[in-house]
């Protein structure tokens, strides 16, 4: 195949990213801004960061409570996203001016933004300088869903979520579904004369059965199928501690 590729400057083209709401402070004096540098780290214990650079209001206050929680908004609070991303805190409050309601977080003192689907609630272990920004490496204590999303098991249903995502400049909705985790593992189904006469069509949009579509999206799998991104330490046979019984002897193979 002719290379089809045009190499760029070397720059921050990821895309898309969250674009958070993440609020400083404690409860009375609090601060909110948006943040797009921001991912997970690690799964066990579940750690996150923020890249924020010392120049933003937020860093300071930040820096001496050393909490914050990650508000993930809605499509319908992108214009909140926003204003919070391009107003500073330390001329007006972004609370009062924006349609956004303060509610006490469960383990840390910055609040929740109630109307927000999902918050992570994070504390700071860790401050790295990187150049234009500081991270804020964190761990996540608790995390809060708004109810109305959440079914009576506890399942989050984030296809009513509407979370937004951003990308360089844009912020956008996240579409159709298009897969569930595991779905490259699905056997292809039999096609028998009766079935493809007589069997409903699928969607052909997304070409996942309607039952299963989103189903356990967010709750570990009973049986999950290896993910290509499966740590390979974890696959090699376990080795044999030596004991003082077999040091030094062969292994024989029975016959
Ligand atoms: C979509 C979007 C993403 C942003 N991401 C970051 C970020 O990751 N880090 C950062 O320091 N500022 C980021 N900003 C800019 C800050 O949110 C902005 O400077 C804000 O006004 C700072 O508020 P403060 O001065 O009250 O802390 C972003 C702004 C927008 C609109």
């Amino acid at each position: 195949m002719k290379n089809n590729r045009k190499n760029l400057a070397p720059g921050t083209l990821l895309a898309p990213v969250p674009p958070a709401m993440v609020t400083v402070g404690d409860f009375d004096n609090a601060n909110v801004l948006t943040i797009g540098w921001t991912g997970i780290l690690n799964s066990t214990p579940p750690r996150t960061y923020v890249s924020i650079r010392p120049s933003r209001h937020s860093h300071g206050i930040l820096m001496a409570g050393r909490e914050f929680v990650i508000n993930l908004p809605s499509v319908s609070q992108a214009k909140t996203v926003d204003y919070v991303g391009i107003y500073t805190g330390a001329k007006l409050d972004k609370f009062e001016k924006c349609p956004i309601t303060k509610q006490k977080s469960h383990v840390v003192a910055p609040p929740t933004i109630a109307e927000c689907p999902i918050a992570l609630e994070c504390k700071v272990y860790e401050v790295i300088p990187m150049g234009s920004h500081d991270v804020f490496l964190a761990d996540i204590v608790n995390v809060s869903c708004r109810e109305d999303l959440m079914d009576e098991k506890g399942k989050i249903h984030f296809e009513n979520a509407d979370l937004l995502a951003y990308s360089h400049g844009e912020y956008y909705s996240l579409g159709e579904v298009v897969g569930r985790f595991g779905f490259s593992t699905d056997k292809p189904e039999k096609k028998t004369a009766k079935s493809a006469d007589s069997a409903p069509k699928k969607s052909t949009k997304t070409n996942i059965p309607e039952d299963k579509k989103l189903q356990k999206a967010n709750l570990p799998l009973e049986n999950p199928p290896r993910p290509f991104y499966a740590d390979v330490s974890k696959m090699r046979p376990p080795r044999r501690k030596p004991t003082d019984k077999n040091k030094g002897k062969r292994r024989t193979v029975k016959k």
